[in-house]
């Protein structure tokens, strides 16, 4: 039996984990097998202690089991305890390890892909949920000038800075970003699936290089647009950060770091 993993969410129809990961190992030339489940709601710890006591290795965690992972692991990496969340947890050596590579798939993509380096720039990330947890700790490792956090409530915002008191973080009011300027701006509210767009004032992406939407295949969210017409040169979705996290899983578990270029043309839809 060759080497098992495997990605568990609800729903999971949609997932492009066991597709990327496929293409990883044949790339790589690693025998392993990859499959989706189905998450259970009131199931899902003996789902995953059932898929290891059955020989699985790994499994890649999706919504809404992130935080449930995270407990049920026994060993914790910093960013997974940052983010109170995990996206990727080991079995081995009896243990159950927790990681969450979602951040640094996003910064691997602005920084790598996307060519455009954090360090010393002005950072806006729009949100203060689960996905900024997971992005705060590799951006300010990344050495940006500033990372202003802005979100509708407050006080979660507030939670997060007093969690990670950092003098490069600040948080913000959406009015009080009118007239500030950043280089990198990242929408990381779940906006974009309700078609909506986060209450940003006017001009505020104005002098930015990069305009990043979390959310994958949705085209020109209202966010991406703003920024198009706000002449911001580069727009992005999430599509590179989904390969780059499956990336640096695949690197955990295997000890093989993957290709991600091939993956990431091959996944790519046109915003328009
Ligand atoms: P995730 O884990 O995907 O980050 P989450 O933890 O539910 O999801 O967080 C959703 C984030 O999107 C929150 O920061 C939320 O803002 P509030 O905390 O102020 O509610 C943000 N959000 C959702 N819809 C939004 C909208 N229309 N405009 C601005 N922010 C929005």
């Amino acid at each position: 039996m060759s080497d098992s993993y495997a990605v568990i969410g609800r729903p999971i129809s949609h997932t492009k984990s066991p597709m990327i990961h496929g293409l990883f190992a044949q790339a790589s030339g690693q025998a392993l097998e990859y499959g989706a489940i189905e998450g259970v709601l009131d199931d899902f710890e003996n789902q995953v202690l059932r898929f290891r006591r059955d020989g699985g290795l790994g499994m890649n965690i999706t919504a809404p089991f992130k935080v449930r992972a995270f407990e049920l692991a026994d060993r914790r990496s910093e960013r997974a305890q940052l983010a109170r969340a995990a996206n990727a947890l080991k079995f081995e050596e009896g243990r159950i390890f927790a990681e969450n590579f979602d951040g640094i798939g996003l910064l691997r993509d602005i920084e790598d892909n996307l060519a455009e380096p954090l360090r010393n720039r002005r950072v806006l990330l729009l949100g203060a949920g689960g996905a900024v947890r997971g992005a705060l700790l590799p951006f300010l490792q990344a050495g940006p000038r500033e990372v202003v956090i802005a979100n509708r409530d407050m006080a979660k915002a507030l939670t997060l800075r007093n969690e990670l008191d950092h003098p490069r973080l600040r948080i913000s009011r959406y009015e009080e970003l009118e007239g500030q300027a950043f280089d990198i701006v990242v929408n990381a509210t779940s906006a974009s699936l309700t078609g909506e767009l986060p209450p940003l004032p006017a001009g505020v992406l104005g002098e930015a290089s990069l305009a990043y939407e979390l959310a994958y295949g949705k085209g020109l969210t209202p966010f991406l647009r703003m920024a198009r017409e706000q002449g911001v040169a580069r727009l992005a979705d999430g599509v590179g950060m989904l390969v780059e996290q499956a990336a640096e899983a695949f690197a955990w578990w295997r000890g093989v770091r993957p290709e991600t270029r091939a993956v990431i043309d091959r996944l790519s839809i046109p915003l328009e």
